[in-house]
């Protein structure tokens, strides 16, 4: 079996002597690249006036990292640009946010097309390829351009819209043709899966046959849902022992005995915090036996501060803090805890473990692997409740959280008060079927699930695991 090449927009390249990065993707990769090695290209996150044009080689842990510099103008265009201005509100239905510059999108391929370039002399006849996210959609019809001969995956890792979405975006019949150079296509659900059928067949005019897949010049594209998933058993692992670690012992008696609800992710429109705040506010004003027993701890990590829309985010939840906490803090007791940078992923699976609710309510969501990871790290003998937004793609797999409509606020209101007050054997319940299904579909599933199609060692048309 040849190597597994990814290419994801960021690489993440681990300091030298210490392990791969905990979360996402470089999980999910471990078994594959270790019994097989593996090159993981694409950007190393730094961007400056004038990058050198070369591509950085590292080796650790048995995996080749090949990472480029990104111009400035190119970070502007591309990444702000482009794909962080148009794309990513596209996708995630907010057309209202859409901002389209035809440079932008012009450099969004110019990006595209050197990632190609500089990964083309990196690769073997007998790679798989694999592409990652929304960032990258051009690069399979790049390569196969300059004669890539290889089986070439991509994942996308956010929502797909339907057609009536997608069309809102000038040159949405080019993004649609450029996904036909893929071998598989993969979406994380089957609403998801809906959406690209839908763009597929009105994008470009070409027949789904069932499969789903596409078939030209003799080719055929695969369309299919992977649910992406976490690494559960070391997330658990991980939560039981930070739990007992001093900064979640500073937290607990900080909390002087209160119930606490968590909220954390990157401080992203979609992620549907103010709705959150305000659901939260609601519930002290509807059910008043929390006022003063429950705490609210928000973690929001800063993200993408050079876009406006996010600049615009931060101020509202900053002045929604400060109107909630103003509106019902007593002399010992601050409904809204607000901290907004990211905190350690030890750390955080500490104060999930100890939190009665998690919220994760976005408007829109991919997948969302914090609802997995809140999931993971519950004690199974006295577990909190997850409140999970339906537009979340992790409701999919997970119908035992308490599903909510973000958009209304009492109604979440409601749903908090019935999570801060089930009985036990209830939470159980819940909470041990979420939990074998997660135990059952990890990441390491999710990955082997999309090589197996692109390697051609599943057939085509079996039914997308739950998760
Ligand atoms: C989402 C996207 C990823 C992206 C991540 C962080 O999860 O699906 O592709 O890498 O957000 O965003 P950033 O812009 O910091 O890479």
């Amino acid at each position: 079996m040849g190597r597994l090449v990814i290419v994801s927009n960021r690489v993440a390249v681990p300091k030298r002597g210490e392990p791969a990065a905990a979360g996402g993707l470089a999980v999910a990769l471990k078994d594959a690249f270790s019994s097989r090695g593996g090159l993981w290209f694409g950007w190393s996150g730094t961007a400056s006036p004038e990058p050198a044009d070369m591509v950085r080689h590292a080796r650790r842990a048995g995996v080749d990292y090949a990472v480029i510099d990104l111009s400035q103008a190119a970070y502007e265009g591309f990444y702000a640009g482009y794909a962080n201005s148009a794309l990513w509100p596209m996708f995630h239905f907010r057309l209202g946010l859409l901002s389209y510059d035809r440079d932008q999108a012009g450099c969004y391929r110019q990006v595209n097309q050197r990632y190609a370039e500089k990964l083309m002399p990196l690769l073997r006849p007998d790679d798989t390829i694999w592409v990652h996210d929304y960032q990258m959609i051009p690069l399979g019809a790049q390569l196969r351009a300059m004669g890539a001969k290889q089986r070439i995956g991509y994942f996308h890792h956010i929502p797909f819209p339907p057609w009536a979405v997608f069309a809102a975006m000038p040159g949405a019949e080019d993004l649609i043709r450029d996904l036909l150079s893929y071998d598989v296509v993969g979406v994380q659900t089957n609403r998801d899966l809906t959406g690209l059928i839908d763009c597929m067949a009105q994008g470009t005019g070409m027949k789904v046959r069932p499969g789903p897949e596409v078939r030209l010049r003799g080719r055929r594209v695969q369309l299919r849902a992977f649910p992406i998933s976490i690494a559960t058993e070391e997330f658990s692992d991980l939560a039981a022992r930070s739990v007992n670690s001093a900064d979640a012992k500073r937290l607990e008696a900080s909390l002087a005995g209160r119930a606490m609800v968590i909220g954390a992710e990157r401080l992203d429109y979609t992620k549907g915090l103010p709705e959150r705040f305000r659901a939260f506010a609601a519930l002290l004003e509807h059910f008043p036996e929390h006022r003063g027993q429950v705490t609210y701890l928000q973690v929001a990590a800063r993200s993408r501060e050079d876009v406006e829309s996010y600049k615009d985010l931060k101020r509202e939840i900053e002045t929604l803090t400060g109107q909630i906490n103003g509106d019902w803090s007593d002399a010992d007791w601050t409904p809204v805890r607000y901290v907004g940078r990211a905190v350690p992923r030890d750390t955080l699976a500490g104060y999930y473990r100890m939190a009665k609710v998690g919220l994760v309510t976005p408007l829109r969501d991919g997948m969302n692997l914090v609802a997995k990871e809140y999931v993971a790290a519950q004690d199974p003998e006295n577990p909190g409740v997850l409140v999970l937004s339906k537009f979340a793609g992790a409701a999919e797999g997970l119908p035992e959280a308490l599903l909510v409509n973000p958009i209304d606020a009492v109604g979440m209101a409601e749903t908090m008060h019935a999570a801060l007050t089930m009985g036990l054997d209830e939470r159980r319940e819940r909470h041990g079927a979420m939990l074998r299904r997660l135990q059952e579909h990890d990441v390491g599933a999710w990955a082997k699930g999309f090589l197996d199609v692109l390697e051609g060692r599943e057939p085509a048309n079996s039914a997308p695991e739950r998760a």
